[in-house]
């Protein structure tokens, strides 16, 4: 047990999480996670969006019996909400992405493995068992080692893959760039690349025997500021498994994303940490939402922080939504027994809000429970 978990109980405010994660862990990995791209404009943007909104409840329904689970492909999920990709989770915390999936597992909570863990896509799996998860996929400019990481993120049970389209290159991040802090460059995020035989066979020495070397090429390889809607086809080739564009905001790319015939989006900025100046994402998710019709599912994140956000974002069209970095403070400051209750403490949320918004599930919201806030108009 950490200093910091003994100072339990734990907080209920995503301020007081985020707090305890900063007197938890050093300030350059703190830095990291709580920073976005540029001015911060876009981050700060994504949760002003939310209060932009109120919830319009109605009363005397009978909310006694509450069901927040929703389908996705006609799969059930228990929450209506994921916990989004975070690479390099290391760096809050030794136990990383397997504290984070042991918790998501004891709560029923879907994880979303990312390529760039300080854990390989195996050793994920293996802690989540039957527990959903995803797989996150960089699409790397070296499309043998694409088609490996997806050949093993299927053979590891992982039930879709979600390609990451908001990273052509990596934003402009300020305070990081002061900080002068890489956790990529640092390798925390080479498991899974260090581990793969494809990935191997291109090196001259092994990255036990030539680490910078191998981190080199990882870094050359890692992002692929050429990809293009055509190079979508050849992903769907090679696996029969539910294919998510993640970081979409814009309607017509929502077109285009049908006509590729992939199976969902994730409307989204990336918590502000790739391009500044973009709308918040909340802003997105409508146009979105009524271009894709119902057809493919839509989830959405960059802003969740508490009940009232899902119900606002699900309310608004969205299937489900991502958590971000609430469940990585709670990492930081409580390792599996944080994000455990971060999670436990956003279910119940949910599970109050929906009563309180007149609704018994998750199917029930729609537009007629939200109204644009004429106060900060
Ligand atoms: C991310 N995000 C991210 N997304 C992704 O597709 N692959 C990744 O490896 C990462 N890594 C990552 C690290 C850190 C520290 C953060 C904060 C975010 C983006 C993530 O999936 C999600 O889109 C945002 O976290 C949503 O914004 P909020 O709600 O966390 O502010």
């Amino acid at each position: 047990m950490s200093p910091v978990e003994k100072h339990l109980p734990f907080p209920y405010s995503y301020a007081d999480w985020k707090q305890r994660a900063k007197q938890a862990i050093d300030r350059e990995a703190f830095t990291y996670v709580a920073s976005g791209a540029g001015s911060e404009q876009t981050m700060k943007a994504n949760e002003e969006a939310f209060n932009r909104w109120r919830l319009l409840p109605q009363v005397l329904t009978d909310v006694t019996h509450r069901d927040m689970s929703v389908s996705l492909w006609g799969q059930a999920m228990a929450t209506p909400f994921l916990l989004a990709p975070i690479g390099m989770q290391g760096i809050v915390h030794p136990d990383g992405e397997l504290a984070s999936a042991r918790a998501a597992k004891a709560l029923g909570v879907p994880f979303i493995a990312s390529t760039v863990s300080t854990f390989t896509l195996e050793q994920i799996a293996s802690e989540l068992g039957a527990s959903p998860h995803w797989f996150q996929l960089y699409w790397s400019n070296d499309m043998d080692v694409t088609k490996s990481l997806v050949q093993r993120a299927e053979a590891a049970g992982y039930s879709a893959i979600v390609i990451t389209v908001d990273t052509a290159l990596l934003g402009w991040r300020e305070r990081d760039l002061s900080t002068g802090y890489s956790p990529l460059k640092l390798g925390m995020g080479s498991a899974n690349f260090f581990h793969d035989p494809v990935f191997r066979e291109k090196l001259t020495k092994p990255p036990e025997v030539d680490r910078k070397a191998a981190l080199e090429h990882l870094l050359n390889i890692v992002f692929h500021p050429g990809l293009t809607w055509g190079d979508l086809a050849s992903l769907r080739e090679i696996t029969p498994l539910p294919i998510l564009l993640k970081g979409v905001l814009h309607p017509d790319d929502a077109s285009l994303a049908l006509d590729c015939g992939v199976d969902g989006l994730i409307v989204s900025n990336h918590g502000g940490r790739q391009l500044d100046g973009a709308v918040a994402a909340l802003d997105a998710l409508q146009p979105v939402c009524d271009i894709v019709q119902n057809r493919i599912p839509v989830l959405f994140d960059s802003g969740v922080r508490r009940g009232p956000d899902v119900i606002k974002a699900i309310a608004m069209g969205a299937d489900a939504v991502l958590l971000g970095r609430p469940y990585i403070y709670g990492l930081a400051a409580g390792g599996e027994a944080g994000v455990r209750h971060v999670l436990q403490h956003l279910i119940s949320d949910i599970d109050v809000s929906l009563a309180l918004t007149g609704k018994r599930t998750i199917r029930e919201l729609n537009r007629s429970v939200i109204v644009k806030s004429n106060a900060h108009d």
